[in-house]
Formats: C-alpha cells, sequence, structure tokens
C-alpha cells in the first residue's frame, strides 16, 4: 500500500552521511518529521540547523547491540523507516580483522534487521507504514574485492524482498534502494576514485526521490544506476560467471582495491 508522507515520522539511519542527508532533506520536504540518527552529533545539529523544524536528533552507533535494541523506544512510533546507515566494508577478505567483519554486519545488515522487528508491528497494528532498506548495486552484482560488503547488501535484498511478502496486504511496504557508485558525496565520492569518461553517475538527490518514490508508491526494487550499469545488474542475476569475467578484464578489481585503501578509515 502507498502512504503520503506528510505528518507521518520518518527514522532515517546514517542521516549525517552524504545519500542519508539527502533522504531526510526530500523526506522532510515531503512534510514528514524526519527522526534523524548517526554518530556523530555535530554532524546531526548541522542538519536540523538546514532544516529547521520537525527534526529530532538521535544519536546511535549500530555497531552497539544494545543501542540499536534502544533506538525504537527512543524514536518513539515511527511510521516510516529508511535504514540507510552502512559502512564501506570494501577489500578483499583477508584484509579484514575478525572484529571488522562483525562491525560490517552489524551496521550494514543485522541494525536494519532489528529496526524492522523492533518497530513494523506496530506499523501493522495502525495498518500503515513504509520500511526501506538502502542496499547498492552490489546487492545485485558481485565485483572483486567486496566480498564483505556485497554479503551485507545481497542479504538486505533478500531480506526486504521477503519481508515484503510477508507484510502484503498488512498496510507496511517494503522497498529496496540499489545505488550505483553516487558522485557528488557519500562513500564514493569521498574516494576521489575516477570513473572513465562518459559514465553519468547519480547524485544522492537522485537516491532520495528513489527513497520518497518507493515509499509513494509502494515499488519493491528501485534502481539507481546509469542505464549500461543497471543492465549488467540484470544479466549478472542469469550470467553471474559471465559478468564476473567481463568485469574481471576491465579491471573491476583494480579498482576495487583502489577504493579499498581510500575508505579503509570507514571500516
Ligand atoms: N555513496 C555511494 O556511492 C553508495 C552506493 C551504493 C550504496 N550506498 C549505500 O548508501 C548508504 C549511505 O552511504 P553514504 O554514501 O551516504 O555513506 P557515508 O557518507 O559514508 O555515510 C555513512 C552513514 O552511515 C552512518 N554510520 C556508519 N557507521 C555507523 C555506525 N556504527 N553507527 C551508526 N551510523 C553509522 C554514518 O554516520 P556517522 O558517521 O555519523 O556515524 C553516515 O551517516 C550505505 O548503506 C551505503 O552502503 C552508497
Amino acid at each position: 500500500m502507498s502512504i503520503t508522507l506528510a505528518g507521518r515520522r520518518a527514522l532515517v539511519t546514517g542521516a549525517t552521511g552524504g545519500l542519508g542527508r539527502a533522504i531526510a532533506r526530500a523526506l522532510h520536504a515531503r512534510g514528514a518529521t524526519v527522526v534523524a540518527t548517526g554518530r556523530r552529533e555535530d554532524a546531526l545539529e548541522e542538519l536540523r540547523a538546514e532544516l529547521g523544524d520537525r527534526v529530532e536528533l538521535l544519536v546511535a552507533d549500530l555497531a552497539d547491540r544494545d543501542q540499536v535494541a534502544g533506538l525504537p523506544s527512543r524514536a518513539a512510533s515511527v511510521e516510516v523507516l529508511v535504514a540507510n546507515a552502512g559502512l564501506p566494508a570494501s577489500g578483499r577478505l583477508e584484509s579484514f580483522s575478525s572484529e571488522e567483519i562483525d562491525r560490517a554486519l552489524d551496521v550494514n545488515l543485522r541494525a536494519p534487521m532489528q529496526l524492522a522487528r523492533a518497530l513494523s508491528p506496530a506499523m501493522v497494528e495502525r495498518g500503515a507504514g513504509h520500511l526501506v532498506f538502502v542496499s547498492s548495486l552490489n546487492g545485485k552484482l558481485a565485483a572483486a574485492g567486496t566480498s564483505v560488503y556485497t554479503a551485507t547488501k545481497y542479504g538486505l535484498r533478500g531480506f526486504a524482498a521477503s519481508l515484503r511478502a510477508d507484510l502484503r496486504r498488512s498496510g507496511v511496504g517494503v522497498s529496496a534502494v540499489f545505488p550505483s557508485f553516487v558522485a557528488d558525496a557519500g562513500m564514493w565520492a569521498d574516494t576521489d576514485i575516477e570513473l572513465p569518461r562518459g559514465v553519468r553517475l547519480p547524485r544522492p538527490e537522485d537516491v532520495a526521490d528513489a527513497v520518497v518514490g518507493a515509499i509513494e508508491r509502494d515499488r519493491g526494487e528501485v534502481d539507481v544506476a546509469p542505464v549500461g550499469l543497471r543492465l549488467v545488474a540484470g544479466l549478472a542475476g542469469v550470467a553471474p560467471g559471465l559478468v564476473a569475467s567481463l568485469a574481471q578484464r576491465l579491471g573491476s578489481a583494480e579498482v576495487a582495491e583502489q577504493a579499498a585503501s581510500a575508505q579503509r578509515a570507514k571500516r
């Protein structure tokens, strides 16, 4: 079921990041009250200063299980969840410590599942609500040098699709959003890696529009990516081996290595 955003309370995780800020702005512009969360209080305060009224701030570390458990009651009866927080767990598996793997799983996959579990029963009871999970095109397309990140993003895709089937006819929609590399702001833009000329990347505002559209039109899956990458992701669904060897030939492992070294501090 589609819902209108005006007057709703929407919890946005990762609201301090490149995509989360754009998502918070877009939901706020539709008339929602935004309950914005992240670890960095100063960045949350900046968001409130920008948006003005209808913004509440909750500092929380989603790698801390007690803080994840406490977040739903602190957020108080939200009707929309945008599970957007994520860390770029890029790099080859052997370069990860066991704690880094756990943190990636906790922030990227476990926290969205726990938040959905805690928040969805009240939405079902009211017969209205929406859960959005920000996955990645890596949730459809396995690339070299991203095994940990890709596992979390494939996991999020499966979780959202199955939950959507469970909540059919409950009045609560479930969507997954799949951005490719995003320009201007966010974890990819922060790497400053140049892609070949002619690849026109989406911007954070495009991802935010996709999130709003997914909620308002109750869409199960929305890609936010150049058409060429969408086609490759579609092909990967039927011929993963072929796409993996093509990507390897085009140098995807080298790009992944550069990204891993630029994103190391965010692990
Ligand atoms: N940018 C892209 O190209 C791209 C492409 C595909 C998918 N995505 C996905 O889009 C989502 C947003 O990414 P982004 O590009 O906006 O990245 P970003 O700018 O690095 O922001 C990441 C956000 O996640 C939050 N976060 C990280 N670790 C956290 C933790 N332990 N506890 C609570 N919050 C935590 C950060 O908040 P604090 O730092 O305040 O804790 C920040 O708000 C992610 O799920 C990412 O996988 C991004």
